[in-house]
């Protein structure tokens, strides 16, 4: 089966999240399973680009209204992927070094115009066009409805929600933007007064995935305003479960870390890495070391951080170490509690990839309080790296962790995103740690778990499929 993904981010390409790391891994699964996966994605003046060559395999002009802007479809000069990357190139809106900006409607539309335009000159359609979050929304709306792809209509396409949170919205003002369709179905890109290309790909996508079935549930009654039509429309909606490349999250090749280990030598391995974190971070070795890595926003719980990290901090029975950006206020907050724990906390305020390899590796507890995680990828690096997550019951934390009060439990669990709920959670982990075989043990044991993309690979082939048949009905 030939798949064409499209997406505004891919690992190692781009990424600002779980979605690069998604998009970089799932064709990886589907090819390795006799299908032929390919992403085509903008192409941004950022670090892969500059160290890559690339040469133009389609010239063509595109129509945003009544103006147009030269763009080049562009493949990689030597082949570093594991599957094809076309990447889309309009040097006049999209050759800028950052992946989101203030621009992003007529970006990411120049974008999906682009590609659908280049698409009409292949030979063969792909059997499926898979659209991932609202940067692609407008796809499956212009193969149903654009005059100009008409020839589309019946390639089964289907939109993957990462994060409903963002959706895209702009003004009714710029619906000119968009090729000519027939007026009478405008309401389809509207929601709530505006265009809104997420609830358009919902309401005209084949089917519509969701990144866990906690999320897909939860989304019916908390999705920023899209409560209804996903209710509405869950006939066609179904959560399937994130994997992770356990090739590139793999602590026995992981070229990032300070020391290689398998599940056998996980206690020296990871130990290896937890004192250069120490070194590097000036925190002390002998306590439990709790982290965070991710986008500092109200989703994950960040907020509460300082607050959090202050009463953990004041028992000094624990370090805290931080890898994240975002909200201003917050990064300012964690910057100024360095001097008054000396020792015991750091923070990295930026993004760094190597770093994260290493903080998983070395990490004794990975810390996510998310108030919402549509699935969450880090929790599942942390077991891989045998470093035991302590999260918030939400999403895809809900579907990957298990309280170790359970029966085989392995993490630690909170039912609510609050400062007394998170404290009390590191607490639990305190104590755990000072019971070194039972610790010892849970790591060795969450090494175990497989959250590679093998199954959910197939569930998504098998969910093409059936929309194969109804094409094919
Ligand atoms: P989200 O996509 O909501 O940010 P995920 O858990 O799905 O959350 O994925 C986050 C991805 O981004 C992981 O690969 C994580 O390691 C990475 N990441 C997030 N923040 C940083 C950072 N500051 N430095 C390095 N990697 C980061
Ligand atoms: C989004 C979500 C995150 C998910 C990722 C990959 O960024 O916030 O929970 O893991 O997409 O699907």
């Amino acid at each position: 089966m030939t798949i064409l993904h499209v997406s505004a981010e891919c690992y190692p390409v781009a990424k600002v999240g779980g979605l690069a790391d998604v998009v970089g891994a799932l064709p990886k699964y589907q090819n390795s399973n006799g299908n032929r996966a390919q992403v085509i994605m903008p192409f941004y003046d950022n670090k892969f680009t500059q160290n890559n060559t690339f040469h133009s395999v389609y010239d063509g002009e595109l129509n945003l209204g009544d103006t147009s802007y030269n763009f080049q479809i562009m493949v990689l000069q030597e082949k570093p992927l594991d599957f094809d990357v076309f990447f889309v190139n309009v040097p006049d809106l999209l050759f800028k070094d950052y992946v989101y900006s203030f621009d992003d409607t007529e970006r990411f539309l120049a974008f999906q115009i682009a590609s659908l335009d280049w698409l009409l000159t292949w030979d063969a359609y792909p059997d499926i066009i898979h659209c991932h979050d609202h940067h692609t929304g407008l796809v499956p709306f212009m193969l149903q409805e654009s005059y100009k792809y008409e020839a589309f209509r019946d390639i089964p396409n289907l939109l993957t929600i990462h994060n409903a949170q963002y959706q895209g919205w702009f003004s009714h003002d710029k619906v000119g933007l968009i090729p000519p369709f027939n007026f009478d179905h405008v309401g389809l890109l509207d929601w709530g007064g505006q265009i809104n290309p997420l609830a358009a790909a919902i309401k005209c996508a084949w089917r519509v995935t969701t990144v866990s079935p906690s999320y897909m549930e939860e989304l019916k009654h908390a999705a920023n305003g899209l409560e209804s039509l996903l209710s509405a429309e869950s006939e066609k909606c179904v959560g399937i479960l994130n994997g992770i490349d356990t090739n590139v999250w793999n602590p026995n090749t992981d070229n990032y870390i300070i020391k290689n280990y398998t599940q056998k030598s996980v206690t020296q391995g990871a130990n290896a890495n937890k004192k250069h974190l120490c070194e590097t971070f000036n925190l002390d070795y002998k306590k439990p070391l709790f982290a965070f890595i991710g986008r500092l926003v109200g989703e994950k719980g960040s907020d509460l951080f300082p607050e959090v990290f202050k009463n953990a901090l004041e028992t000094n029975s624990c370090s805290m170490l931080l890898l994240g950006s975002g909200n201003p206020e917050v990064e300012a907050q964690l910057e100024a509690l360095k001097s008054e724990f000396k020792g015991i906390y750091n923070a990295f305020i930026g993004y760094d990839e190597k770093l994260s390899h290493i903080i998983y590796a070395g990490a004794d507890f990975l810390l996510m309080p998310s108030r919402v995680e549509p699935c969450g990828l880090n929790q599942m690096y942390a077991l891989r790296y045998g470093t035991i997550p302590i999260v918030r019951s939400i999403g895809g934390l809900k579907d990957t962790v298990i309280d170790i009060s359970e029966e085989n439990g392995f993490g630690i669990c909170h039912e609510n995103t609050t400062v007394t709920e998170i404290n009390e959670a590191i607490n639990r982990g305190i104590t755990l740690f000072k019971d070194q075989p039972t610790y010892k043990g849970i790591r060795k044991k969450i090494m175990d778990i497989d959250h590679s993309w093998d199954a959910s690979a197939v569930e998504y082939i098998n969910l093409y499929n059936t929309l194969k048949l109804t094409r094919n009905d």
